[in-house]
């Protein structure tokens, strides 16, 4: 049914009252009120963050935006703390239909097409703002996020998950070989295995919502992240040392399933995808101030931040980019994102 937006200027008493029964009898309102109406649609988010972690903020902005908009014909429930299930599992929900749509690590999609797994390397992208150029640039990223409707999924676009580093239950690491026998916790991915064994590490795949009571029971002994999950997930706690390696800037995408996205208009698709825009610069902008106290909270609360031997880590890093940007699309995506480095 289409709602049509209705502006009376200084309406009668009767004429009120007649309005507010047609729009009671066709279940519309006008623009102005869909804040207050109930949604239509309300689409299920899955999230794998507590309710402070920028994401959770950013998400819970977009849904209110996508309400107003589309004057309430459309709206989103994010669902934190992974209570829709681990990344793994949301994945496989969506692509069924069971979840809408889901925040997951690009190391989820890798496993799907490994194509993805260029966003997902040491030396992609020089910085945030760089990594922002590209991930949401559908000059860059149109092939590769239609790529997936084999699995009934769509990529709507990306979110940073800033620059990822060490941290160890024993330390300062500040070289490979301070890493040596240390079992440090990674997402389940040949690359991402690969990178803590360059690093001087043994990797140990998990889920990520397993990562605290495994270092808190030593079965790992450190892992690796941004400083807004080591707070918000309270790594700090056990893993006391965190070691500034800034290894890789990685990517979170919005993923939705096809059948739920195509059900929408192509007016509201097109305001669902604006929104979606909006949504990542505000996450971006949050992401850094969140960063910046993150550092500061996890410091009162006891833990070092160190640097690294920075050069280090980037020779035993470095082939990695030849070993696994090995195919033509991936070479292409890997060439258009290093143009976008000094814009
Ligand atoms: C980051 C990222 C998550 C991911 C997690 C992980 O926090 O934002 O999407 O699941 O790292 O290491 O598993």
């Amino acid at each position: 049914m289409r709602c049509l937006s209705i502006r009376v200027a200084g309406p009668t008493g009767v004429l009120a009252l007649a309005l507010s029964l047609l729009l009671a009898v066709t279940g519309c309102a006008a623009s102005p009120d869909a804040t207050h109406k109930r949604p239509q649609h309300t689409l299920r988010l899955a999230l794998n963050q507590t309710e402070d972690h920028p994401s959770y903020t950013a998400l819970e902005d977009f849904g209110k935006r996508l309400k107003r908009d589309t004057d309430g014909r459309w709206t989103i429930d994010v669902y934190p703390n992974s209570t829709l299930g681990d990344q793994e599992d949301v994945v496989q929900l969506v692509s069924s239909g069971a979840v809408d749509l889901a925040i997951v690590s690009g190391t989820q999609l890798e496993n799907l097409n490994k194509d993805f797994r260029v966003f997902n390397l040491p030396e992609v992208f020089d910085s945030i703002d760089h990594q922002m150029r590209v991930i949401n640039n559908p000059a860059i990223t149109s092939d590769l996020y239609h790529s997936l409707d084999g699995h009934h999924l769509r990529v709507v676009g990306g979110l940073t998950q800033g620059a990822r580093s060490l941290y160890t239950v024993d330390g300062p690491v500040r070289k490979p070989a301070d890493l040596k026998g240390m079992k440090v916790r990674v997402q389940a991915s040949p690359a991402q295995l690969d990178i803590i064994r360059r690093m001087g590490g043994s990797p140990t795949p998990m889920s990520f919502g397993e990562v605290y009571t495994a270092l808190q029971s030593g079965v790992i002994d450190g892992a690796e992240n941004n400083e807004v999950s080591y707070l918000t997930q309270k790594h700090y706690e056990t893993a006391g040392h965190f070691a500034k390696t800034d290894h890789e800037i990685g990517v979170d995408y919005l993923v939705g399933g096809t059948k739920v996205l195509h059900s929408m208009s192509a007016t509201d698709r097109k305001v669902f995808n604006q929104d979606f825009q909006k949504t990542a610069n505000t996450h971006t902008r949050l992401w850094k101030k969140e960063t910046r106290k993150a550092i500061a909270e996890t410091k009162r609360h006891g833990a070092t931040y160190n640097d690294v031997d920075k050069g280090a880590f980037a020779d035993a890093l470095h082939p990695l980019i030849k070993q696994y940007v090995n195919d033509a699309q991936m070479t292409k995506i890997y060439r258009q994102t290093r143009k976008k480095a000094d814009d």
